[in-house]
This record gives C-alpha cells, structure tokens and sequence, in this order.
C-alpha cells in the first residue's frame, strides 16, 4: 500500500474545505437515512468532526502500529453513539466516493484499493476494540448530577455519580452529553482521582457562545441526568516509566482539572507510602478571580512534595507572579530532567510547549493534549496521525 499517496491525496481533498464534509453527509445520508439520527440535528459547526479525522487517520495507517491504543479507544468511544460494525462499510463507501468526487481525474483503481485497505484495517481496529468492551462496559454511563456549583462567573463545578461503576486513570477524559443538548458530546476530564463512592467531579469553562457550556452553567441543576462516554486519553496520565520523576505541571484555566486529579492520585500514594516525586504547579489565569481552585492548592502547597505557584496574565495589578504561565514555568528553576504535563486552552498548550523547549526541555518529556473544549469550539481534537 501507498501510504504516501493515501496522505497527498487526503492534502488535496482537504483544500476543498467544508464542500468536503457536506459532500459526504449528503451521500452519507441519502444512502443510509437510518445513520442520520446518530449526528447533531444541526451540524452547520459540526461537520467537520467524522471526516477530517477519517481522512487523519486513514491516510496516517502507516503509523497505525504507534496510534492502535487511540483507534482502540475511538472504537471504544464510539459505542456512545450506537455505532456497530455494519455502519462501517457505508462510511466507507460514502468515504471513496467522496475522494473520487474530490480528486476527479486524479482518482485511480490503485488509490481506490489503497484507501479501501487502509479504512478496512483502521475499522477492524475500531470494531474489535468496540466488541471486546460490550463484555465489560458499557456503551455509556447514565449519571446523576450530584451538584453544580458555579465557582466563578465562567466556571461550573459539577459533581456527577455513575450508576454503573466508571473506572478511569487520573489524566483521562471523557465525552459527555446533557439532556438540552442531545448528541452535542463535549469532553471533560475528571478533576478528582477516583473515590470510593464513584463520584466524578469536572470544571465546565462558560465558552461565550458555546451551547453546551451555556446551558450547563445556566440550567444543569442536581439531579439531572446526564450520559458519560468511555474514558479516553493517555497523555496527561503519569508514564508508568516516570519512576519518582520530578514532574513540572502547568494549567491554564480549566485544564487544571486533569493535573488535579493527578494531584490528588500522588497525595493518596504519599499518605499510603510516604513518597511522592518533586511536583510544582503552575496555574495560570487571566484575573485572580479566575484561580478557581486557590483555596485547596494552597492548603496541598504545605506537603513536603508540592509546590504551588499561581499565575496571572491581565491584571497589572496582582501582587504575585504575573505573565504567561508558559513563560513563567518555564524558568522554572527545578532539573530539566523532568516529565511535564501541561493542559489548558490549544494557544496556552502550544506557548507552554514551545517555551519549556526554548528552556532546554527535551520534548518527548513534554506530554500534553489538545482540548479545544477550553476554546470557543469546544471540540476536542483527534489525534490520530499526529502521534502527540
Ligand atoms: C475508520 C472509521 C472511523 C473513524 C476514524 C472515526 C473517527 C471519528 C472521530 C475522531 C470523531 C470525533 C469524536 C468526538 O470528538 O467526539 C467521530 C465522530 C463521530 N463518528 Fe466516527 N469514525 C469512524 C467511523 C464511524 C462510523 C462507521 C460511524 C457510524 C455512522 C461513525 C459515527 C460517528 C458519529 C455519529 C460521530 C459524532 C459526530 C458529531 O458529533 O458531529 N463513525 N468519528
């Protein structure tokens, strides 16, 4: 298989833009009307979800050795849709089609047999994965909304109890659908390492128009019922290999919620065996009102093994550490010899990490992941093919 040909030809296709996804659909559903009902009644901002991770992670099969887990977890993932291994060929059919359409003349029989093989190997990654887990979970995990306690002017702490148990690893994240907003799945990451009683708790960002989040901070009341998805993500969960590391930890916003539940997973081994790596956090915000979680990091701040340093960027006025919290973690004075986990909005995530390279950190030391949640689209980026 050509898989350089898979890539140059979804590159070409790409630069038609939305007429791509809006191509697929029409096919998509004019064929197979019974899959309309899976997708957002409007998908005027959604569109682009399915096929540009298609065609991400079709033409990326060369690299399918190093990204199974993620397909694994898609496929996994995917359950909560109601997705089952007879939907495969029609999105695969409606798949070729598309790039015939797009890439007129520049189609051949040997791309065609190329994308085919390469969707058929990424679907029985997903279908496989998806069928072993009905054994053990799942499709989604109806919960309760415990509380919801709006903290500041744009941040919502919810506290939701599964009623099949949800097992996860601190780090981890998942997709999450609320009754007013039927099929508009957002990710979250669980705040909290996982507690005895089962409870979950997570940080919404108010995004200025974001529906989901919208109608979260506003109308999610206790007792609600909202639908969780498989957990997902391995990046910000601590390397196994990471072996009393130090660990530089860097947030912006909401993205503390995963470092916290890391925290909080390092704080209970501590109180167990009394060891714990060198951690230091970096929280940055915009206004000290933003520092939603101030209270309990400075109350953790009096371990041996943590240190606690918050950031603010607009207020000229804040008395402490002002500045880009990238900028400033990055003269972090500890060893560069350290795993950093770094977490918050796609423009802080990538400033952190290219300022900590700047600083001398070696970048397979550097794990992050990339939520568009804590941006205005509230999406959280596939990335499969990119091997973050
Ligand atoms: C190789 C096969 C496939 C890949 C790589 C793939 C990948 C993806 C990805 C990355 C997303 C975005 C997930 C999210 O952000 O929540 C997605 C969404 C979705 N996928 Fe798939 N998918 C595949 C096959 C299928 C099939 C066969 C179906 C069945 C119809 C399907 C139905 C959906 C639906 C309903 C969504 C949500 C769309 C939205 O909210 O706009 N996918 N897919």
């Amino acid at each position: 298989m050509d898989t350089r040909a898979l890539q140059d030809s979804w590159a070409v296709v790409a630069k038609s833009g939305d007429e791509v996804p809006h191509f697929f659909y029409a096919h998509l559903f004019l064929n197979h009307p019974e899959l309309r009902e899976m997708f957002p009644v409007s998908m005027a901002a959604q569109r682009d979800k399915l096929v540009s991770a298609l065609g991400r992670v079709v033409s990326n099969v060369d690299k399918l050795g190093e990204v199974t887990p993620f397909i694994e977890q898609l496929g996994r993932d995917h359950r909560r849709f109601e997705v089952v291994a007879q939907h495969y060929p029609a999105v695969g059919a409606s798949l070729l089609v598309t790039l015939q359409h797009f890439l007129g003349a520049a189609w051949t029989q040997q791309l065609a047999t190329d994308w085919a093989e390469a969707y058929g190997l990424i679907a029985k990654v997903m279908v496989t994965a998806a069928e072993q887990s009905e054994e053990t979970e799942p499709a989604w995990w109806s919960a309760e909304v415990v509380s919801a306690e709006r903290r500041t002017l744009d941040v919502t702490v919810l506290q939701l109890r599964p009623e099949l148990p949800f097992s996860y690893e601190p780090g981890q994240s998942f997709a999450m659908e609320i009754p007013a907003r039927p099929r508009l799945w957002r990710y979250y990451s669980p705040a909290n390492a996982p507690r005895e009683d089962g409870t979950v708790e997570i940080h919404v960002q108010l995004v200025a128009g974001g529906q989901v989040s919208t109608s979260i901070s506003r109308s999610l009341k206790p007792g609600d019922r909202v639908r969780m998805g498989a957990p997902v993500g391995d990046r910000l969960t601590l390397p196994d290999a990471n072996d009393g590391r130090p660990l530089l930890l860097v947030a912006g916003g909401t993205g503390l919620a995963p470092l916290r539940a890391v925290i909080e997973h390092l704080d209970r081994a501590w109180a167990n065996t009394g060891r714990a790596p060198r951690v230091h956090l970096y929280h940055g915000a915009r206004w000290a009102w933003n520092l939603y979680e101030h209270q309990l990091l400075s109350q953790l701040a009096s371990r041996p093994w943590f240190d606690y340093t918050p950031v603010i960027s607009d207020d000229t006025s804040y008395p402490g550490v002002r500045g880009l919290v990238g900028a400033v973690a990055a003269r972090h004075p500890g060893p560069r010899e350290c795993t950093s986990l770094v977490c918050g909005p796609t423009a802080m995530v990538e400033h952190t990490v290219a300022q900590l390279v700047g600083a001398g950190h070696s970048e397979t030391d550097i794990r992050y992941e990339l939520f568009e949640n804590l941006d205005s689209t509230e999406t959280r980026v596939a990335q499969a093919g990119d091997n973050r």
